[in-house]
């Protein structure tokens, strides 16, 4: 039960409009109920908390952050790239297996405190691993979007071209900011990094940076979380694996994927007229990535042709000009 003392706090921080001691203090309330077994009620006070901050909470608002003061500075402005995504996990298409996963890690970073209490910890340190443009970097920032945390990418070449020889020393600077700066740290295509350590092509520096990244990687406590990406972990050393929560596969999408994705992108324009049977068929073996980019191209041409109207042929000229820009696929 709450204290007297929470009590005041809760009806003075109402008076005067402190949303966040207001919060803050009824979820000191909520671990207080979860400590003295009313684990229900807990949950209750969380999830009422949770509802009301994100009715209070716009778009226009979010789009509106400040930027805080977490401007990568020093040294390690050249090393970390911030943004602030507003990508929701709506947005991302993607096969249920991925979905779970993802939820899944959201879900135990919502409740890091609460796991905490528990004595274990939230899943912090991801491995995306799949495909060239079926999500993963995407991921990324639907993970910052959806927590509210700021996005801070690691531009790995300059890490490893500019500072070869204290690749190293600059990663230990990465992981304190990872300590000192709750966020979502993104170590897009790791394979750069973490090649295979026996490697025939290997050196000295890679193997060097692979053990220390793999070093700051074994923390359990961290409140930041990491994300790993890679389109070729057969390359990737074995010990990366075992460093990581969860390891999430990113296929090439179904066809109901990728109609979902699709869809979405030709949400601003009329497709009332598309034969989906044949852009089905037009569009197997595409990435996400080359669907999207199909249909902004077919869009912006019914825009241009003042029809606003994709037909059929238009959408799967788009697609198999992406088939050609991947031949692989
Ligand atoms: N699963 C998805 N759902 C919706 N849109 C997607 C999805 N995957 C990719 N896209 C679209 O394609 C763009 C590029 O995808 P993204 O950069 O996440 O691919 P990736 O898996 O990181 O590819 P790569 O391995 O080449 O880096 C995204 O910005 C988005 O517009
Ligand atoms: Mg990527």
């Amino acid at each position: 039960m709450a204290t007297a003392e929470q009590l005041k706090t809760l009806v003075r921080s109402h008076a005067s409009g402190d949303m966040n001691q207001f919060y803050s203090v009824a979820l000191q309330v909520a671990a207080r109920a979860a400590r003295n077994g009313h684990n229900k009620l807990a949950q209750d006070l969380r999830d009422l908390v949770d509802e009301a901050k994100a009715k209070s909470e716009n778009p226009r608002s979010r789009s509106l952050r400040p930027v805080p003061a977490t401007q990568p500075r020093g040294e390690l402005a050249g090393l970390l790239a911030v943004s602030y995504p507003h990508e929701r996990l709506s947005d991302l298409a993607v096969e249920t297996e991925v979905l779970q996963r993802v939820e899944r890690a959201l879900a135990e970073q919502h409740q890091a405190d609460r796991l905490r209490e528990h004595g274990y910890h939230p899943q912090h340190r991801l491995l995306l691993i799949g495909a060239p443009g079926t999500g993963k970097t995407m991921t990324s920032r639907v993970l910052a979007g959806e927590l509210r945390l700021p996005l801070f990418m690691i531009r790995l070449e300059v890490l490893i071209t500019k500072f070869m020889g204290e690749t190293a020393a600059k990663l230990r600077l990465i992981f304190d900011a990872v300590e000192e700066t709750r966020g979502v740290y993104l170590f897009d295509e790791v394979d750069a990094l973490a090649g295979d350590r026996s490697a025939a092509n290997d050196v000295g520096e890679v193997r060097r940076v692979l053990n220390s990244f793999l070093q700051f990687l074994d923390p359990h406590g961290s409140r930041s979380v990491i994300v790993a990406t890679s389109n070729h972990p057969q390359i990737l050393d074995r010990a990366m694996f075992r460093r990581f929560d969860s390891v999430i596969e990113y296929p090439l999408p179904s066809p109901e994927i990728a109609r979902e994705v699709m869809r979405h992108r030709l949400a601003a324009v009329n497709i009332t007229e598309l034969c989906w049977t044949d852009v089905d068929q037009a569009a197997k073996g595409l990435s996400h990535a080359d669907l999207t980019l199909a249909c902004e191209h077919a869009a912006k041409e019914a825009i241009l042709s003042e029809k606003d109207r994709v037909t059929t042929a238009m959408l799967k000229a788009a697609l198999r000009e992406r088939q050609h820009v991947w031949p692989c696929a």
